[in-house]
């Protein structure tokens, strides 16, 4: 039993260590240009606020962010990403 549970914690750290960091690169292809680096560019502050909150400005409905066309996946790395923020 706890060699099973070593294994799950060994393969699943990395696989949340990638989440992040492709998280960030997503952010810094789709989003930095407008929210810059740091998600306070301008009047609009998007750094930390709630993953639920990005998924929902991101899912095609939110202009002008309406044509980023990213997978499910892309969505949910950045908006964790995003919640991060500080
Ligand atoms: C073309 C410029 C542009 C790009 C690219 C862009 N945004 Fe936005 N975003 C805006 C603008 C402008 C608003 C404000 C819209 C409004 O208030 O109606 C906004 C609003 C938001 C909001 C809602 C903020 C609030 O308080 O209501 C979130 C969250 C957000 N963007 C996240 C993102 C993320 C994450 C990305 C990258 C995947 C992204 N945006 C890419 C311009 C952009």
């Amino acid at each position: 039993m706890s060699r099973f549970l070593f294994a799950l914690v060994a393969l699943s750290t990395p696989a949340i260590a990638s989440a992040a960091a492709s998280g960030a690169a997503q952010y810094s292809t789709s989003c930095a240009s407008c929210h810059g680096a740091d998600g306070k560019k301008g009047n609009i502050v998007i750094a930390g606020e709630s993953a639920a909150k990005v998924t929902k400005a991101l899912d095609g409905h939110t202009p002008p962010m309406t044509n980023l066309k990213l997978t499910a996946e892309q969505i949910s790395a950045v908006a964790n990403y995003v919640a991060g923020m500080k």
